[in-house]
């Protein structure tokens, strides 16, 4: 190659990335179609990966509970979520392959380990009431993440965010409706509802990630306007949505730091056991081995379901191509 081409080259790429950069500075998306760098596009598959395994892998700790449901009303609604987030799975990984990386190859990601979902689904689901407090509280967390992901810079990821979050403050209610529920009960279902709320509480805080001062990709992640508030700046907000809903509902969040802050308009809260954060990331959180192992064998078991869809379509083209034959 001469340098004359060299700088060619060089020029057309300083061309695209200044378009790229227009793009995201006038807050408009950018698209499968469009040129993005590299950087951008591993940045983004990370992340939607992650948040598709997460919607995947968060049908265990409530699918646990289905045939355990006190009526058919709870069961139906039960039923209803854990299919909802089936789905949120679905559009993000179709958001994904937009990128370039088939479905198939994220699922082998996730079942080898070699990328991540939401530490909160390798805890386990103990009673009833954690299926309100999930759908309270982590769907409740999932939503202060995901609403400002809706004007996030990759338009499939956008568009696949909106439908989401839409179902999300459904998911957030009907657990909420629940707790209430069992709040107006009996002393012991009471009881389970604090216990519930109890293990759930720190978990949920960690929802958001470490804190910003160790959150070392944040920066270029919100330069490219994939990521539109810190972690630090979501929780807080998380936080202060949650003290009134717990008020309101009787139950006390387990944090004795917890107190309004007058000056900052906004609470004061404990931090999470930021050690076990890490251990659970790492994979030695108290369900990691048993949600991947469930995940697997589902996929094992859906091999053949595979294998017919394939063969289904290769017949088919077959009998296309030997109908325009004939013809
Ligand atoms: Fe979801
Ligand atoms: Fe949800």
């Amino acid at each position: 190659m001469t340098a004359s081409t060299t700088l060619e080259g060089d020029g057309a790429e300083a061309a695209l990335l200044e378009g790229f950069e227009s793009t995201i500075a006038h807050n408009d998306r950018i698209e499968p179609r469009d040129w993005m760098p590299e950087g951008y596009r591993k940045t983004l598959v990370r992340q939607i990966a992650q948040h598709a395994h997460s919607e995947i892998i968060g049908m265990q700790p409530e699918g646990n509970w289905i045939t355990r449901a006190p009526s058919l009303r709870r069961k139906a609604i039960l039923l209803a979520k854990v299919q909802d987030e089936a789905g949120h799975g679905l559009y993000l990984y179709s958001a994904c392959e937009t990128l370039g990386t088939s479905r198939g190859e994220l699922t082998e990601k996730l079942i080898s380990g070699a990328q991540k979902y939401s530490s909160i689904f390798n805890y386990p689901t103990l009673s009833y009431a954690d299926v309100g407090t999930i759908g309270w509280l982590v769907d409740g967390a999932a939503i202060c993440n995901q609403v400002p992901l809706c004007r996030t810079s990759f338009g499939p990821y956008g568009r696949a965010m909106i439908r989401i979050c839409k179902e999300e403050s459904f998911h957030q209610r009907q657990g909420y409706e629940l707790l209430m529920t069992m709040m107006r009960g009996t002393d012991e279902q009471r009881a389970m509802v604090q216990e519930s709320v109890d293990r759930f509480w720190w978990p949920a805080l960690m929802m958001f990630g470490p804190p910003d001062a160790e959150s070392p990709n944040t920066a270029q992640s919100m330069a490219w306007g994939i990521k539109r508030n810190t972690n630090d700046d979501l929780r807080q907000r998380f936080v202060d949505m949650s003290v009134p809903q717990a008020e309101a509902l009787g139950v006390t969040l387990p944090d004795p730091e917890l107190k309004w802050n007058e000056e900052r308009q906004a609470h004061d809260f404990g931090q999470p056991d930021w050690d076990e954060f890490m251990a659970v990331v790492r994979g030695n959180g108290p369900c990691n081995a048993q949600r991947i192992a469930h995940r697997r064998a589902a996929h094992e078991d859906g091999a053949w379901v595979r294998e017919a869809a394939l063969a289904f379509a290769a017949r088919s083209h077959d009998t296309t191509t030997s109908q325009e034959a004939t013809r």
